[in-house]
C-alpha cells in the first residue's frame, strides 16, 4: 500500500540526550550523533552524504525552510519547530537551533542542535503549519477510508501507469 499506518505513529524525543547533526554549506549531512540516528530510524551511514531533506515531512511548509536558509546564510542563528519524517514514515517533533560552524573565522559547515517539544506546542505548531501550507497553496493532508475494491482498482491503475495513487487521483481531477 502507498499510504501506511506508520505515518501516524509519533516517536517521543528523549529529554536528556543531545541530538546533533552537521551539514556542508549546501545542506548535505556530514555528521549525526547516535541519538539523532536512533530517533530518525536510519543508521548513521545511511544519513551521511545525503541531503538533509531526506527527513523532510510533507506537513512542513516550504516557507519555514526558506526562512531558515535565509537566516543561516546571513550568518544568524535560526530557531524553530520542525516535524521530521522517520525512515519508517513515522514522525517526531524537535525544536531546532541551527547556526554556522566557523574555522579560523571562516564559515565551513552548519550545525543543528535539537530538543524535545512539549505536547501542547506540537499541537499548536501542527495547526499553524497546516494553515501556512493551505495559505501558501501547498499540499493538503487528506486522510480517507476507501473500500478495498476501490483502492485495489486505483492501485492497479496507478501501477499500470507507473505512478502513485496520489498522482493518479490528481490526474483524474484534470
Ligand atoms: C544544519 C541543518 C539541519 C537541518 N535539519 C533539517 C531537519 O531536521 N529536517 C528537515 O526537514 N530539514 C532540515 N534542514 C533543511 C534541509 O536542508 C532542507 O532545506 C529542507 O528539508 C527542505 O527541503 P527542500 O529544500 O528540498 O524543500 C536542515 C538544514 C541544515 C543546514
Amino acid at each position: 500500500m502507498d499510504i501506511t499506518f506508520d505515518m501516524f505513529i509519533e516517536t517521543e524525543v528523549p529529554e536528556d540526550e543531545v541530538i546533533i547533526s552537521r551539514t556542508d554549506l549546501k545542506g548535505v549531512i556530514t555528521y549525526v550523533n547516535e541519538t539523532f540516528a536512533n530517533i530518525s530510524g536510519y543508521a548513521p551511514e545511511e544519513l551521511i552524504g545525503k541531503p538533509h531533506n531526506i527527513l523532510r515531512h510533507p506537513d512542513m511548509p516550504r516557507s519555514a525552510f526558506k526562512d531558515m536558509w535565509e537566516t543561516i546564510q546571513a550568518g544568524k542563528t535560526w530557531e524553530g519547530y520542525v516535524k521530521n519524517m522517520r525512515k519508517d514514515r513515522g514522525y517526531y517533533w524537535v525544536y531546532a537551533v541551527i547556526s554556522g560552524v566557523y574555522k579560523e573565522g571562516k564559515l565551513v559547515e552548519y550545525k543543528s542542535i535539537r530538543s524535545p517539544v512539549p505536547e501542547e506546542k506540537r499541537i499548536e505548531m501542527q495547526r499553524l503549519y497546516d494553515r501556512m501550507r493551505l495559505e501558501e497553496g501547498e499540499n493538503v493532508r487528506a486522510v480517507m477510508y476507501l473500500g478495498t475494491e476501490t483502492y485495489e482498482k486505483l492501485k492497479k491503475r496507478a501501477d499500470e501507469e507507473e505512478t502513485s495513487v496520489e498522482r493518479l487521483i490528481a490526474s483524474l481531477c484534470g
